[in-house]
């Protein structure tokens, strides 16, 4: 059935409800290039400004899916596991966790991206170590998690189109920041991507899309509902992103950091966030036996990464790529830094370089901030708090400018400061 893309638009500027054959039409021709940018990038908008209803979002999401190739992973001979975080600041969760619930015995086929905006993207990271390869056909991705029990890499072209499209509209339009659509757009790539089962890392606070617990609370249950109703075994966590995750933010950096964690070491909060994932992606799947903590202590997690890297054409022994500069920040005064505010370090991060102004800019895989301390810790007046590292000392400046007034030393902790996990959703 043809519709008229005006009236569409015109439903959804006015509140109506959208019916299913209209939704499925303005996917399948906005794919196909019959509804023009300026037509979605409008229907957008009145999406973000009015609303989707349960029924209208798992329309949208199933079309999205239709748009391109599903994913089979049952010649595997065990069950499949993936997480998806909706982004944050220095989480780099993804590379010792896919390679940890690996060695658990679950299969993890992971579909990343690159970097939006302030938020890092698991591909620049990976790709930060010489020789590794983020598009592989799915045959190679076949052999890859066959060799190592997990792949990470890039979504071909041929999965859920229509997101891919409209991801770009939106991200120059002003439209990420709806529910409906971040909600869609990440399970249409997850449900289409194949796997069994899903967990849901959903932050909340300043570096996260969702700014409040409430509307990440409403994201994570619309998430787990259109996963459950298509069949894949889905649960969300709500977990802090007030202050960044870690003390690594920056691609080179944050594989540092991931490589510390699966040799036994690493900080506290990236240690606990992974093990905590890991065991809802085990519990997922069905997969009882090896305990994750135990899976880091002795070695196996490290071994699937180096299986995982190489099979991808990386070597896990490469020196990777530093900044040429640096620049430390000290305490102003003694006290506990109560406060370290993630967007703005987020934004200071990738004005060094670690993230890019345009899609086809290259990123600068050495640039980053270093942490010396994180929200709690007692400091000392003239303690180094920040080390920013880049290529250009020109970017220093418009760093400071993100940094001024990010954090604060005071007399106590700030009571606001979020749980690390805040919470658990399921169907
Ligand atoms: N990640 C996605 O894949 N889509 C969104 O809309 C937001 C985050």
């Amino acid at each position: 059935m043809a519709f008229d893309a005006v009236e569409i638009i015109s439903i959804k500027r006015d509140r109506g409800e959208l019916s299913t054959p209209q939704i499925d039409w303005v996917i399948d021709a906005y794919t196909k290039g019959e509804v023009a940018d300026e037509q979605m990038s409008s229907l957008a908008m009145a999406i973000l400004l009015n609303g989707m209803n349960r029924r209208e979002i798992a329309d949208w999401t199933q079309a999205m899916i239709r748009s391109g190739e599903r994913m089979d992973w049952s010649a595997l001979d065990r069950p499949t596991a993936d997480k998806h975080s909706t982004g944050g600041v220095g989480d780099k969760i993804t590379l010792p966790l896919a390679p940890l619930v690996a060695a658990c015995g679950a299969y993890v086929p992971q579909l990343s991206g690159r970097g939006l905006a302030h938020t890092g993207g698991t591909l620049d990271k990976l790709e930060s170590i010489p020789g590794w390869r983020a598009n592989l056909s799915n045959d190679e991705m076949l052999a890859v998690i066959r060799a190592s029990g997990a792949v990470v890499c890039a979504a071909g072209t041929g999965l859920a189109p229509a997101d891919k499209k409209l991801y770009a509209l939106r991200d120059v339009t002003g439209t990420v920041e709806s529910i409906p659509l971040i909600a869609s757009s990440i399970m249409s790539k997850k449900i289409a991507e194949g796997t069994g089962s899903l967990v849901l890392d959903v932050k909340v606070g300043s570096g996260a899309f969702m700014k409040t617990v409430d509307n990440a609370r409403e994201l994570a249950t619309t998430m787990v509902a259109l996963g459950t109703d298509a069949g894949v075994r889905t649960v969300a966590l709500l977990t802090a992103m007030d202050r960044p995750l870690g003390l690594k933010i920056g691609n080179t950096l944050e594989v540092e950091e991931s490589v510390e964690v699966l040799a036994g070491g690493g900080p506290s909060d990236v240690i606990e966030l992974t093990l905590h994932l890991a065991r809802e992606m085990l519990a997922a799947a069905g997969i009882s036996g090896k305990d994750p903590e135990q899976a880091l202590k002795d070695g196996s997690a490290m071994d699937a990464w180096r299986r995982m890297i190489t099979a991808q054409g990386g070597d896990p022994d490469a020196l990777l790529p530093h900044a040429a500069e640096s620049m430390t920040l000290t305490a102003p005064t003694s006290g506990v830094l109560s406060r370290l505010d993630a967007y703005s370090v987020g934004v200071a991060a990738w004005r060094l370089g670690a993230g890019r102004a345009r899609k086809e800019d290259p990123v600068s895989f050495g640039a980053g901030i270093t942490l010396h301390a994180k929200p709690g810790d007692i400091v000392r007046e003239g303690q180094p708090l920040l080390t920013l590292h880049t290529d250009e000392t020109a970017r220093f400046d418009r760093a400071l400018q993100s940094l001024d007034g990010a954090y604060e030393v005071s007399a106590a902790s700030d009571p606001t400061l979020l749980p690390l996990v805040i919470d658990r959703i399921e169907a």
